[in-house]
């Protein structure tokens, strides 16, 4: 269960980084940080749950 959550994170990751991509092509800059900062909290749940797996 845990795992496939890390997956689902990751997954998530790999998304907002594309979008943060297309908001800078599209020069929407504040757009692309706030996607920036969903992205860090994203990260965040992806490190927490790789620790609770012991990775
Ligand atoms: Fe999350």
């Amino acid at each position: 269960m845990l795992q496939q959550d890390l997956d689902g994170e990751n997954d998530a990751i790999a998304r907002y980084i594309a979008r943060v991509g297309q908001a800078e092509e599209l020069h929407m800059y504040h757009l692309a940080q706030q996607l920036r900062n969903i992205l860090a909290v994203e990260q965040e749940h992806a490190m927490d749950l790789e620790q609770a797996l012991g990775k």
